[in-house]
């Protein structure tokens, strides 16, 4: 009855949610090893003052006028997405060659990997954060580590900035749409080959992530200084949130808890793979100013107008 794992003394090469150098025991699913039992991992981390994730309070967001546009490098390559693989935790994609800059980070960073969380099933969300106490049906998470550090993750979760994750909500597209987007249904179409923990299989080309990331306004976000969500719960992390979802038909976001399995295919299948709530930290969002600058120039303008007596027609 062992699903989580024992993994002690292995060198950490993505620390991400699912690797944490010289790491224990820890799981989503079983009492033993859930995460009311992290705090008490070596080096307790997981126990700090900026852990992630929490619950955003949209009213409380500051505004910070230098939470300007990001860079995103490559992401429109539909071969950047090199592999898929069952973690025993979730699904990881390894990426190559896409990198992010701008979204006042002091640096550029390297986009590592991506990989998901969720709960059960569309009907039961598993997103990590949460905006006004709402949880959404599934989250993605971008990593992205300094470019400085060339790939070297041991070094990027000694730096308090060392890593940029970046948060996408899911939630399920409206109507009675199947197969839907495209993008998410070549995605998934991988999951039946990694059901089991271990199992990795390439990518093929065809799919970027900017077709993953469909419909989202990348210029709307939240920031705020946080921690890995999975131990060691590094507190090496730029958050940033976006704001607007990805759809996605609900037959897709219900593969990943049909499909995928902790260990092997008599083991618990794999849902609820999400850390519960933090306590709350500052967060940041972009500044009202420029669309309420904007909506005063509009408005003076049809002042002029009336008073010139213009018309659009
Ligand atoms: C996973 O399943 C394999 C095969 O049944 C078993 O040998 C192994 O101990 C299991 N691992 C965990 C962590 O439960
Ligand atoms: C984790 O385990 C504790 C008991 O150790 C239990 O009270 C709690 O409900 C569990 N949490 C989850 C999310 O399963
Ligand atoms: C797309 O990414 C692949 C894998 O990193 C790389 O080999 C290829 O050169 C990239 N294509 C472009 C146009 O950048
Ligand atoms: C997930 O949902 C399925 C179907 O609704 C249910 O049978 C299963 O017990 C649920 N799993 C968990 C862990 O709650
Ligand atoms: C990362 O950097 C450290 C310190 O320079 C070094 O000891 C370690 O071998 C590097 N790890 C990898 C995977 O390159
Ligand atoms: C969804 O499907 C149901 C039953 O098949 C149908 O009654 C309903 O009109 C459909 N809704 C939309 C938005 O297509
Ligand atoms: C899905 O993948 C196929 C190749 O398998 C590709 O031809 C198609 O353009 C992809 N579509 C999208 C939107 O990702
Ligand atoms: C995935 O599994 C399908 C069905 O078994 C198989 O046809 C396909 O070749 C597999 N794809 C990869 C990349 O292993
Ligand atoms: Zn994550």
């Amino acid at each position: 009855m062992e699903w989580f794992k024992v993994v002690a003394f292995v060198v950490c090469v993505l620390p991400t949610a699912h690797c944490a150098s010289d790491s224990i025991a820890w799981c989503y699913h079983l009492p033993s090893c859930n995460d009311t039992t992290w705090p008490s991992i070596p080096p307790h981390y997981c126990s700090g003052s900026r852990q992630s994730p929490i619950d955003i309070v949209s009213a409380s967001a500051t505004p910070n006028d230098k939470l300007t546009e990001f860079t995103f490098f490559k992401y429109d390559n539909t071969s950047a997405m090199t592999s898929i693989e069952n973690t025993g935790d979730t699904v990881k994609v390894t990426l190559s060659g896409v990198k992010i800059s701008g979204g006042d980070l002091s640096e550029q960073y390297d986009s590592l990997q991506f990989h998901l969380h969720w709960g059960n099933g569309s009907s039961v969300p598993g997103s990590e954060h949460t905006v006004d106490g709402k949880r959404y049906p599934m989250e993605l998470h971008i990593v992205n580590s300094k470019s400085s550090y060339n790939g070297n993750t041991s070094l990027a979760v000694k730096d308090s900035t060392g890593l940029a994750a970046l948060g996408f909500f899911i939630e399920v597209m409206p109507g009675n749409s199947t197969g839907q987007p495209q993008s998410w249904r070549n995605l998934t179409s991988y999951l039946a080959n990694v059901t089991q923990k271990g199992q990795k299989v390439s990518i093929a080309a065809g799919f970027s992530l900017d077709d993953l990331l469909v419909g989202v306004d990348r210029t709307k976000y939240y920031r705020y200084l946080g921690s890995l969500t999975t131990p060691a719960c590094n507190e090496a992390v730029v958050w940033t949130v976006f704001k607007e979802p990805i759809k996605v038909s609900k037959d897709l976001i219900d593969l990943f808890s049909t499909t995928l399995h902790f260990n092997d295919s008599m083991s618990p299948l794999m849902t609820n793979v999400y850390r519960s709530l933090q306590p709350a930290q500052k967060v940041w969002t972009q500044s009202i100013k420029a669309s309420a600058s904007t909506t005063c120039f509009s408005l003076g303008l049809l002042l002029l107008s009336l008073t010139l007596g213009w018309s659009w027609s």
